[in-house]
């Protein structure tokens, strides 16, 4: 994309982490406290897990990093019944990278037209074809998925483990259900300008215990001294530990994917807002669809979904028009980009691979998607404007 023209007077993402935050943080700094991985770690997980209503939670470096987590846990779990993957078209690089990385057998799926998630008649064909081990699908910025009852459904009929990539949609639910709690594992990135920030960060959330054992492992070099007790004291037992040897002694190849205690301290601040956040983004969210839904194409969702974006998803006519949008929000100082990263399929990491994957409405995101700001600093004004900017480019 070509520089702006005026200088940005509407970011795409603004920071959550507000100016009470620096100063308890600065109060807090003052006390010279361990910055580290330390008490506020598991403090901050437990009021995360408590928030999703999940019984564990994995506080990690990134968003990227908990979806290491979770395919490398699944890996070793042993709960696969074979390496086959299906992946979605619309997501983010590292919502499947860790599958080549860890030598599965990926297999994308097409974009549905709704919200621009994992189709689940294209899923089904793949299933019926495949039976693969496991699915990942994608939470599209915090417009949840709708069919996600009969997603669950496939995974009864057909048994696969299924992995749920929340990154960008903290604070959506479903009829009621949090984003974030459909999938055995799902993961969260609270990186600058998503529903909430650590500055970089990521959680993994899970209701399975064994499930959990490995991610704590492996995020911590492999070590078992992280674990809940009765999962370490068992460690202990099977295999002799005595007590010199105890805090190093590695069960599993890990990595370190740790965040601080820095962070924790300002993640425990952010959930503490989660409802303001919701409203803001929520309230904006809606007036975009408003004003712009009858125009352009927009991410649809009933009336009993809670949207919760990160930015306001909008598909033009056709490229020629996506320029024009494009041209005229930069010459109004409002930033933009293109649909997050389009068609996975048609991007080098995947097509030196595995060959170009097309498919008709995952290519159309591809050539016609870009987005809007929204964040709760936006005022009714902002949106109104903006909005006015997107309509005149397009008459
Ligand atoms: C759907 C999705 N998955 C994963 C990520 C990666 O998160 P992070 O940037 O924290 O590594 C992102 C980042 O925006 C994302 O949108």
């Amino acid at each position: 994309m070509r520089a702006f023209t005026q200088p940005i007077k509407y970011h795409l993402a603004e920071d959550t982490i507000d100016k009470k935050d620096i100063d308890a943080l600065r109060e807090w700094l003052s006390g010279y406290p361990r910055l580290t991985k330390g008490p506020l770690h598991p403090e901050f997980e437990k009021k995360w897990s408590a928030w999703w209503g999940r019984k564990h939670s994995v506080f990690c470096n990134s968003g990227s990093s908990a979806n290491l987590l979770m395919f490398y846990a699944l890996l070793l779990s042993g709960k696969m019944k074979n390496k086959k993957v299906i992946v979605p078209a619309a997501g983010w690089p590292t919502t499947i990278t860790p599958a080549i990385q860890f030598g599965f057998e990926p297999i994308m799926c097409e974009a549905d037209k709704d919200t621009f998630a994992m189709d689940v008649g294209c899923l089904e064909r793949l299933l019926e074809e495949h039976n693969p081990g496991a699915v990942i699908f994608v939470q599209i910025l915090g417009v949840p998925h709708q069919h996600i009852d009969q997603l669950l459904a496939l995974k009864e009929k057909y048994g696969f483990v299924l992995l749920e990539d929340a990154c960008a949609a903290m604070g959506a639910s479903y009829h009621g259900r949090k984003v974030g709690s459909f999938g055995d594992m799902a993961s969260f990135s609270l990186y600058f300008g998503h529903q909430l920030s650590t500055i970089e960060g990521g959680v993994v959330s899970t209701d399975d215990p064994e499930l959990n054992d490995l991610l704590v492992m492996l995020r911590s070099h492999g070590w078992g001294k992280d674990l809940p007790e009765s999962s370490h004291e068992k460690l202990l037992k099977k295999y002799g530990i005595d007590n010199t040897h105890e805090p190093f002694i590695f069960y599993e190849p890990g990595f370190n994917l740790r965040a601080t205690d820095l962070q924790a301290f300002i993640g425990i601040r952010q959930l503490d807002k989660m409802d303001f956040l919701i409203k803001r983004r929520n309230e904006n969210h809606i007036r975009y669809k408003k004003l712009l839904g009858g125009r352009l194409y927009t991410q649809s969702f009933d009336a009993e979904t809670t949207v919760c974006s990160i930015h306001f998803c909008s598909l033009a006519k056709d490229e020629k028009e996506r320029g024009a949008i494009v041209e005229a929000l930069r010459q109004n100082g409002i930033e933009t980009r293109l649909y997050t990263a389009g068609n996975l399929g048609l991007h080098p990491f995947w097509a030196d691979r595995y060959g170009e994957a097309h498919f008709a409405w995952a290519d159309e995101l591809h050539k016609r998607g870009f987005f809007l700001p929204n964040h709760p600093s936006l005022s009714v004004e902002d949106v109104e404007f903006i909005s006015s900017v997107v309509l005149k480019a397009i008459c």
